[in-house]
């Protein structure tokens, strides 16, 4: 029999699916004794092609702060004016939540198997990544926090590999998710019925 018995816990992951948003300026937030295990608990049982689970999912607390600093001066160093402006002040907004939670792709393990190509095999792995980051954006959102999904790989992703100490020959920097606590967001969301249909053609809603 399934774990889910009720229509309640239907209705909790309605929930949470709308109240995920992305939260881009973010304060102080004290985090629940059972949140870093949640994570944890979240990135094991997310599924994978072949289940290879291709990646490692780093997050910082201690050295949250640390992190934050060594990303503002390798802005500074890499990008110039608006570029690097625009770039500093969005660090800013989302270096006081208190933790960062850093995705990697795991090379070692995202390689192609079983007749795939390099490309089926890099599509396979994102797609994987994907439901990672969508795991963790939703525990998070769970615990009554706020997170967004940023990309800066191509500005800092040797340095973050540096500060955690990982190979960049095996790992590659995927996303990163500032936490912390956020402002409740109300903005609309794009109507979008034509994206989900039943055979007839009627949006199931
Ligand atoms: C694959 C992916 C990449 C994204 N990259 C970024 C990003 O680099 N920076 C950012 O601020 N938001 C990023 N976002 C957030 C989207 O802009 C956001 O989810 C979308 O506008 C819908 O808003 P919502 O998350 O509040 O519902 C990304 C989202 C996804 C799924």
């Amino acid at each position: 029999m399934s774990a889910i018995t009720t229509t309640e816990q239907a209705a909790a992951l309605a929930t949470l699916l709308q109240a995920r948003r992305s939260t881009r300026n973010l304060t102080l937030a004290s985090f629940p004794p059972d949140f870093v295990a949640d994570l944890a608990a979240a990135v094991r049982v997310v599924p994978s092609a072949f289940d290879t689970q291709p990646w490692r999912v780093v997050a910082l607390h201690e050295r949250n702060s640390a992190f934050w600093d060594s990303i503002e001066e390798t802005i500074t160093m890499r990008l110039e004016g608006d570029r690097r402006m625009r770039y500093l002040a969005r660090a800013d907004g989302m270096r006081h939540g208190g933790m960062t939670v850093l995705i990697f792709e795991d090379r070692a393990r995202s390689a192609p198997r079983d007749g795939f190509s390099g490309e089926e095999a890099q599509d396979q792995a994102a797609q994987s990544i994907g439901m990672v980051q969508l795991a963790l954006w939703l525990t998070i959102t769970a615990h009554g926090l706020s997170t967004s999904l940023q990309h800066w790989h191509a500005i800092i992703e040797d340095r973050v590999l540096d500060f955690v100490g990982l190979p960049q020959e095996v790992f590659r920097l995927v996303s990163f998710m500032p936490v912390g606590e956020g402002a409740e967001l109300t903005l609309s969301r794009p109507e979008a019925a034509e994206r989900f249909a039943m055979e007839d053609g009627t949006p199931g809603t």
